[in-house]
């Protein structure tokens, strides 16, 4: 029985590498897509997941849910890392006849259909997490688990040296989440920064003739070539897919049972602070700190490309 999921996702490149690699799975099940702002504005981010869906050719299509975004002058987004779509400034074509549908509409459908069972995956900031979570607790209690890519626990951030990215968008919502007392797995930029792509696996998946690989390498071209954010030219790091990755393969990742709050003000705001002290009651997280990354990535690629390469 595969494992059910719902991905709340800002739909950037690694967003899409990771939707892609959970889409291909056997042992996932995506019961729903939801959008929330982050990388690229709402509008674009929900336009993404049905660029990625008629791409894909993906039949039949997991429920779409539209999200929230995030307000303020002073936020910062990401499409100078990965183009002003968010997908390598490519023309894959929209959907069409797509219609989402509200984002409490998709949560509540896929917990409703798997109580106690479903696991939701968020690779963008938490605002809808958070939202949900302030309307109706009670909700988010019947999750099994919350996998979030996000913050960064011991190592640099990468929108300032403070904080990570998902985390940085809306920290408020990232501490309500962290500090509610529900099962979650945390995967931090000290762990995803070590899972870099090159030119070989941008070559792997050009020699591979499937939809999905053929969609995967369109998008990735832009940002290897300008190499913005926090990857190197001609490298780019698949973050989100950590959070497909550790639900396919925990063998490979260690982890640590670690209380965290995230600061929501200041210029530190979106921080990432271990709790330590005893006398703070809140409940330890599972902060994922190592990944055997040649492993990960050799086993993404096998799932991505549909077979296993002679090496
Ligand atoms: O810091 C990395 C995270 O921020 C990833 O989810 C990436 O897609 C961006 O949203
Ligand atoms: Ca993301």
């Amino acid at each position: 029985m595969p494992l059910p999921i719902l991905i709340d996702t800002d739909m950037g490149v690694d967003d899409a590498i990771a939707i892609t690699l959970a889409l291909l799975s056997e042992q996932l099940s995506v019961e729903a897509l939801v959008s929330v702002g982050g990388n690229v504005p709402l509008l674009q981010a929900t336009r993404n997941v049905g660029r990625l869906l008629r791409a894909l050719r993906i039949d039949p299509r997991p429920l779409v849910g539209v999200g929230l975004d995030q307000h303020g002058d002073t936020l910062t987004d990401a499409r100078h890392v990965f183009g002003k779509d968010g997908l390598g400034e490519t023309d894959w074509p929209a959907l069409e006849s797509f219609e989402p549908v509200p984002y409490t509409k998709a949560y509540r459908a896929a917990i409703e259909r798997f109580p106690g069972e479903l696991v939701v995956v968020c690779i963008g900031p938490l605002t809808n997490l958070a939202e949900l979570h302030h309307r109706d607790p009670g909700l988010l209690k019947q999750v099994k688990r919350i996998v979030i890519m996000g913050g960064a626990v011991w190592c640099k951030g990468n929108v300032q040296d403070s904080a990570e990215f998902n985390f940085h968008r809306d920290p408020a919502a990232a501490e309500t989440i962290l500090s509610a007392g529900r099962p979650i797995t945390l995967v931090p930029l000290d762990l995803t920064n070590f899972l870099q792509l090159d030119e070989s696996h941008l070559a792997r998946l050009a020699a591979c003739d499937h939809p999905a690989t053929k969609f995967l390498a369109s998008v990735l071209d832009w940002p290897m070539r300008t190499g913005a954010g926090d990857s190197a030219p001609r490298r780019f790091i698949v973050h989100d897919a950590a959070a497909i990755g550790c639900l396919l393969w925990p063998e490979l990742f260690r982890s640590a049972q670690l209380a965290v709050k995230v600061l929501t003000e200041g210029p530190a705001r979106g921080k990432c602070q271990p709790v330590v002290r005893r006398d703070v009651n809140r409940q330890p997280l599972s902060v994922l700190t190592t990944v055997g990354a040649a492993d990960f990535l050799e086993n993404m690629f096998e799932v991505l490309c549909s077979q296993r390469f002679v090496v």
